[in-house]
């Protein structure tokens, strides 16, 4: 729990926004597996991505199956420092599949790297992103991000899933928060 105090600034992202940007991703993604032999696995990272896992998978077409990984980076309260550490892993047997992992928001891009390598460690056939936010100016690694739904300037951002001190997730509209 956070002990600092915020204010919540102005909408980023608006719901109706995120709605109909939604659509379009779906569709991309449908058509980028369509035909595949088999489900794919969407990978919810716990706890940000609950909301937009949930509204992603509501579009798509192809068969898929829905699994959660938990993973916690180390930083001072809004900064991540690179320390990515697995809290909880996957349930599904990963060898031979393909695996989405659906993010809220590639940041420094520690999180999406970690996963990346874990996943492929574990046997995934093909190991694919789609992040809500991209926060590409913090960007400390390279990651391949498969489809973003939002590039956003340095802002702490919250809602739609993300939280400050665990607060604001269910802020329907992605909103600016100043730390204070
Ligand atoms: P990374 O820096 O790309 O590894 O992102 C680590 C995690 O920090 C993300 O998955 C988010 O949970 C969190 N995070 C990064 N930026 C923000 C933000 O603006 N608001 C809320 N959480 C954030």
């Amino acid at each position: 729990m956070s002990t600092s105090t915020s204010a919540l600034g102005e909408t980023l992202v608006d719901a109706g926004s995120i709605r109909a940007r939604i659509v379009e991703v779906a569709a991309e993604i449908d058509a980028r597996y369509a035909g595949a032999d088999q489900p794919v696995v969407l990978l919810c990272v716990l706890k940000g991505a609950l909301i937009f896992s949930a509204d992603l998978a509501r579009q798509l077409s192809i068969p898929i199956e829905i699994d959660c990984i938990t993973v916690r980076s180390y930083g001072p309260d809004t900064r991540s420092a690179g320390e990515v550490e697995l809290v909880k892993g996957v349930t599904t047997e990963l060898q031979g599949r393909d695996v989405l992992i659906v993010e809220d928001i590639v940041d420094t891009g520690h999180t999406a790297a970690f996963l990346q390598r874990n996943l492929v460690e574990l046997g995934a056939r093909s190991v694919r992103l789609v992040t809500l936010l991209d926060k590409t100016s913090r960007r400390a690694r390279h990651v391949h991000i498969d489809w973003h739904c939002f590039r956003i300037p340095d802002r702490f951002v919250v809602g739609y899933g993300l939280d400050h001190g665990e607060r604001y997730r269910n802020l329907v509209d992605v909103r600016a928060i100043d730390v204070v």
